[in-house]
């Protein structure tokens, strides 16, 4: 039984096996490799975004949010109230995490750079572009920011892709992208 100590007090002292010398070993110099390909990928790679973060208070992000929203708000999306708003190409563009909402709708160009600025007014939720499959964490008091150049023109659905309560499988958004 395991509460017991073995029998044997030194059995410690025994020599590895020399198979699973092999394994701790290769498994080690796979570690190694890959380690030394982060800084490869980041640069040349496509899944590892260069994207940054800055502390900010929710309150502060969420002036921000509403700002761009109150000057480029183009129509509502359907009786649901939440405004789609078309900011100018190259321009930073806010979107707000909280329970349980994106808000607001962005409508982007095809082809046109912005930059994506991302907080939580609340607790952690994930940002997930779909069919995309772009996805970054969103905290609260940080705000992630990063360059999105939509290739495709459509309708994407923004999921949140961190549980985040009762409500989480319901904080569903959407983002335009428009010719
Ligand atoms: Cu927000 Cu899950």
């Amino acid at each position: 039984m395991a509460i017991h100590p073995p029998a044997d007090r030194i059995w410690w002292k025994k020599p590895i096996e020399r198979i699973e010398v092999l394994w701790i070993g290769l498994a080690l110099i796979w570690a190694v490799i890959m380690f030394l390909m982060m800084p490869f990928w980041h640069l040349y790679g496509k899944q590892n975004l260069s994207n940054e973060a800055y502390r900010i208070r929710p309150e502060v992000f969420a002036a921000k949010a509403e700002a761009m929203t109150a000057k480029y708000t183009v129509r509502e999306e359907g009786d649901t109230g939440i405004p789609v708003v078309h900011p100018p190409p190259g321009s930073d563009i806010y979107l707000v995490a909280r329970l349980w909402e994106w808000w607001p709708i962005l409508e982007l160009e095809k082809g046109k750079s912005y930059r994506l600025h991302l907080s939580s007014m609340d607790w952690q939720h994930g940002f997930s572009l779909q069919p995309t499959n772009l996805n970054l964490q969103v905290h609260p008091g940080y705000e992630m920011v990063v360059t999105l150049t939509p290739t495709e023109s459509g309708e994407f659905g923004v999921v949140c892709n961190e549980y985040c309560g009762i409500g989480h499988h319901t904080m569903l958004g959407k983002m335009y992208v428009v010719e």
